[in-house]
Parts: structure tokens; sequence; C-alpha cells
């Protein structure tokens, strides 16, 4: 096939402009063969570039030899078109298309490439699956929707950038190759050829130097950057994510939501043309477990969860109450007139193959029990044990009314919560109570400072070591430290994550004692971050901030359910990318320059 050159070739317009303004103008176009159609002794091409598509049309009265050549076209060939706009003949208007009213009759075209038949068709709808997708990304970015997706996170990305260069913050670019840095995750680490047997490790967030940024001046910091985590993968997490990263200087938390709450209120108006509620609520951490039985509400809808274990502490029902008086609890979820849910649903609740386990997490819950309220009489193995009195006291409690489902869990708290968060969700989304258009954000604040690890059997900083107490629970860190509270605060949207941030410590013996409580002594606090020790003696402001999930955000504006779909070249779950085949062994060389040697199992 010979191929035409570009030539002196200049497109006049993209592939979504020209309208009815346009008949009689002389054109080029340039783009990819979307479907050809010979129809009538002309071919029609759908010509489409990222923009969109028009009509183009081969007539051999027009030009012959282009008419011949056309016969060749296929999907994904690329071409450019010279010829003039023209009204497509009666009724054979297009008005889904933008360009649906016009066609260009084509005076001179040229064949730039060809393309093999691609292994799944460039439309916005495509049967192939994920991997194969992800193997011919580059055909898979042809799609308009995941193309839109990107426009919409550089938008995304260009608004951000406005709103915090107008409030005074710079951006900062910080190290890749660093040391650890502690957001709990493992590392991604890099061998230093010149420093044989050391690694630098890729920075889980650039936590310490934009502290080191405000103990340096710098005031109002940001930067939309890179971090690595080598994570269990799932739909909204990848290894390498991108945060929308910020910083401030002479701040409590108060400034800091309020910042944030103007950033997203501007990123939502430029992006979606949607006024956000301003301010967002705020819940406790104790509040949103209690109620909703997770630190990531979806608060989209109601169906709270009910403690309802004063009903059952001295109950007949002595499943319930025994486990209620080894220090464990009843919570309820009331499905409003759900009663006539079916058994067989009911069913999937329990045993083995529960729904409960179905999720991401397992949960542990025994099993859920159930009362169907009628009318007349309740329904389900729960009811017959309990007395009038108590039937009374729960129906007030769990605001019973006929034709309600109630649902029960009990056992200890950290099973309890997360089994009825995953039934509230399910049902929550089953009963069509998640509308997409809504977009309800959550502060979620005053989390417990440490959680004990039951396998490493120490404490853990429950966001990083480098958050501060609420200044009240202090004195609680040498003897409770598991009930002192953080300055910390996560950002729910629609029942997701999208950020998390702190009042950082910015006093030296304060920082020291919270690391004593990690079980961090001396020597290890002076080794990994002695750095940060010193730099906090040597004038530090008080300060905080924020990092938003980029991916995510950008996720739920689009409406997608995965953070690959707003990311040019995702990695699969194994964090693997079929495109490029990374990650891949290495040659025996590359070991040898960076003094390594492979000890695999097997
Ligand atoms: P945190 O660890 O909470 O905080 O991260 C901030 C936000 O980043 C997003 N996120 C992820 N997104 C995609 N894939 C992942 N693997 C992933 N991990 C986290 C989440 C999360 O809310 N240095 C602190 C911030 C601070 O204290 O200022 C930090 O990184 O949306």
């Amino acid at each position: 096939m010979n191929f035409d050159s570009l030539g002196d070739w200049e497109r006049t317009h993209d592939c979504c402009t020209l309208g009815s303004d346009y008949t009689g103008a002389e054109v080029i176009l340039m783009g990819w063969v979307q479907r050809r159609r010979d129809h009538g002794g002309l071919i029609f091409i759908d010509l489409r570039d990222r923009a969109g598509i028009t009509q183009v049309v081969f007539d051999p009265q027009r030009n012959a030899e282009a008419h011949q050549r056309a016969h060749a076209l296929r999907p994904e060939h690329v071409i450019g078109v010279r010829g003039e706009v023209r009204f497509r003949p009666e009724g054979m208007t297009n008005p889904k298309l933008k360009t649906g009213e016009i066609e260009v009759i084509v005076d001179e075209y040229r064949l730039f490439n060809t393309s093999l038949t691609p292994p799944f068709q460039v439309e916005p709808e495509v049967d192939a699956g994920e991997n194969l997708r992800l193997r011919y990304r580059f055909l898979d970015l042809r799609r308009p929707n995941i193309f839109q997706n990107l426009r919409t996170r550089h938008n995304a990305a260009q608004a951000v950038r406005q709103y915090l260069n107008e409030n005074g913050f710079l951006e900062v670019e910080t190290p890749v190759l660093t040391r650890s840095t502690p957001e709990g995750a493992r590392d991604y680490l890099v061998p230093s050829r010149v420093n044989p047997g050391k690694f630098y490790a890729l920075p889980q967030s650039p936590q310490l130097f934009k502290q080191l940024l405000m103990m340096a001046g710098f005031d109002r910091y940001y930067q939309i950057v890179k971090c690595y985590r080598d994570e269990d993968l799932r739909a909204d997490r990848q290894p390498e994510f991108t945060q929308v990263d910020i910083e401030m200087a002479f701040v409590d938390e108060d400034q800091i939501c309020r910042l944030t709450e103007g950033l997203l209120g501007h990123l939502f108006e430029k992006i979606l043309d949607h006024k956000l509620q301003l301010p967002f609520p705020r819940l406790t951490y104790d509040e949103a477990l209690a109620r909703y039985g997770t630190d990531k509400p979806d608060t989209r809808f109601g169906m709270e969860l009910v403690d309802v274990s004063p009903v059952f502490a001295d109950s007949n029902f002595q499943i319930f109450a025994k486990l209620i008086k080894a220090g464990g609890m009843v919570k309820a979820l009331n499905l409003k007139g759900q009663a006539t849910l079916p058994r067989s649903d009911l069913d999937k609740m329990q045993g083995k193959e529960n729904l409960v386990n179905h999720y991401d997490i397992q949960t542990g819950a025994q099993g859920v029990a159930w009362i169907k309220v009628q009318e007349t009489n309740w329904q389900g193995p729960v009811a017959k044990n309990l007395t009038m009195g108590e039937k009374e006291l729960l129906a007030d409690t769990a605001g019973l009314e006929p034709g309600d489902l109630i649902l029960f869990v009990a056992g200890e708290s950290r099973v309890v919560n997360p089994t009825l968060d995953t039934l509230r969700s399910h049902f929550g989304r089953r009963l069509g109570l998640m509308d997409n258009k809504q977009f309800q954000f959550t502060w979620i604040t005053r989390f417990p400072l440490l959680e004990y690890d039951h396998d490493t059997k120490r404490y853990l900083a429950v966001h990083h070591p480098f958050t501060a107490p609420v200044e009240e629970d202090i004195g609680l860190l040498t003897d409770h430290p598991e009930q002192a509270r953080s300055r910390a605060y996560d950002l729910v949207l629609n029942g997701n994550e999208i950020g998390g941030g702190s009042i950082r410590i910015h006093h030296h013996n304060l920082q020291r004692q919270v690391f004593q409580a990690l079980g961090i002594d001396e020597e290890e606090a002076q080794q990994k971050f002695g750095f940060m020790l010193e730099a906090l003696q040597y004038g530090a402001p008080p300060h905080g901030g924020i990092a938003l999930g980029f991916d995510r955000l950008v996720m739920l504006m689009c409406g997608a359910t995965s953070i690959r779909d707003v990311i040019a070249f995702p990695k699969t779950q194994k964090a693997g990318c079929p495109m490029t085949q990374a990650p891949e062994k290495v040659s025996l060389e590359q070991l040898l320059e960076l003094s390594l040697k492979l000890d695999l199992p097997g």
C-alpha cells in the first residue's frame, strides 16, 4: 500500500465543529476511519478524532480516483480529506451527532497509515475484557468515553491549580527517590548502584517533605503528585496514584477544612457546573461508627444502624443475651417496608456463602438474624423469644412499623459494625438509594491516634506518626495510649475516602513521646526520622494539611466505578501492565551492577 505524506496540508477544523454555518466552506479534516459504508455508488466514512465524528463522502462524479481508492479504507486507517461542507440530503440528518446536519464531500484525500484489524471495536461500549483493553490501551484510549474521563481529569487538575495559586499556594516538587515514609503500606524499593546494599524507597506520600517546607517558612504548599504504595489492589486502589497534597502553616483544623471545601466547591462548579452545599457536615469517628458502622459512611441515604443491646441484655433470646454479657453488642438495620423480601434473600445472609462475606471484607459475622414486622404478628427466629415489653422497646428504639424488616448482628463491635455496614451498602444499592448525581461529602474527625496491632503486638499510628494528639488527651499517651484521640480528619464522598490529613506535631518532645507510644525507641527514631526530629528543634511553626486522592475524586466526578477508568495507563489487580509487560525480569549484568543476587522461592 502506498502512503501519502502530510505535505502542505494543515487541519482547518476538528471532527466535531462543522455545522450548518459552514456549508460551502472548503475544509481539511484528519483522523481515523470509524466505519465505511458503500451506498448507492457513494462511499461514506465516519471520520473520527478526539473531538467527535464527521461524515465524509466519496463521490465518483467529484473525484473518481479518490472514490476508487476509498474502497480499501478499513476501521482505524488514518486519513486526511480536503473537501466542501454541504447539507446532508433531506431525511439523512443525524440528530445524535453534533455534526449530524452536514457532510464533507471529498475533493482530495490522503492515506497516512493503515491499521491491523483491532482486537476490539473502538466504540463507547465494548465487550472486551479489561485485560485485553489494557494490553491495547492505545486503542482503548481512542474510545470517546475514556478520552472524556481523561479530559475531565486534565480540567480538574487545572481548576485545582488555579484555586490554590489564587490562594497563595506554591507548587513545590519533592523527591521521588527518597527514604521510607510511614503511611502504613509496603514500600517500593529502588537499589542504589553507587551505594551497594542501600535502597531508596519511593514515597508513599510527600508527608515529611511538606512538613519540612512548613519548617522552611514556605507557609502554603501544594503538589499534584504521584505516590507509590505496595498494597493489595482494589477498584479504588492503584500501586501508583495521584494526590492533591496540601500543607499550611499557622492554621488549625477549621482553616484546613474551609480551604478544602472552597477548593472542592470551585472544582465541582468549574467541571460539573454543580454547586456544593458548604460547609460539609462533620461526624466524629465514634458517631460515624455508631450510626453507620464505618468511618466512610455513604450519607446519600439514611437507614442508620441502631444499637438495640438494651432490648436483649436480659431477654430470653440467650444467644444475644450471652454475647452482650461477654462485652459484645447487638445492632440492627431497619429496612423500611421490606418485610416482603423473599426468604431466599434472607437465607443468603447465613452460612458460608453469605452475602456479608461477598464484599471486600471478611467480617467474620456468624450470621444475620431478622424479624419481619407484620400488622398482627412478628415473624422470624428472634421474635418468638421476645416479651411484649421487649417488642415495644425494640419498636421504639428502631422505629419499627408494620411492613418493616429488621436485621440484627450480634458480637464484638469490630465484627458487628463492618457486617452491618456491608448490609447497609448492599441494600442501599439494591433499593436504588445511591443516586450518582448526588455528591454527599462528610468530614470524619477525632480518630483514635493509635490502634493496637494484634499481629505485631504493638501500637500503630491510625494516620501516621506525625499526627498531633488532641491536646487534652496528651496525658493518656503513657498509660492509655489507645484512648488518645488525634487531630486527624478524613473526607468522605458518597462512601469513598477521598482525602485525609491532620494537624501535625510541631514540638520535638511531643514527637518523641508519640514515637515512644508507638514502640519506636530513641535509636530507631534517630535512624529513621533523625532529620525530622532535628528540624523540629529549629523553630517549627504550628502546621497541618491534607491530601486528596485525585484519582478517586475524578472517578466519582466522571461517574466511573474504577479509578483505572480515569488513569491513562493503569495497572491490573496484580500490579502489572499488560501493555509494557512491566514488571519484568532484568539481566544478570544489571543485577551485578546493583550488587544484587536473587533468591527466588521454588
Ligand atoms: P492518606 O494515606 O489518607 O494520607 O492518603 C490520602 C488519600 O489518597 C488516596 N489513596 C489512594 N488512592 C488510590 N490508590 C491508593 N493506593 C491510595 N491510597 C490512598 C485516598 C486517601 O484518602 N500524607 C497523608 C496526608 C496528610 O496527612 O496530609 C496521606 O497520604 O483518597
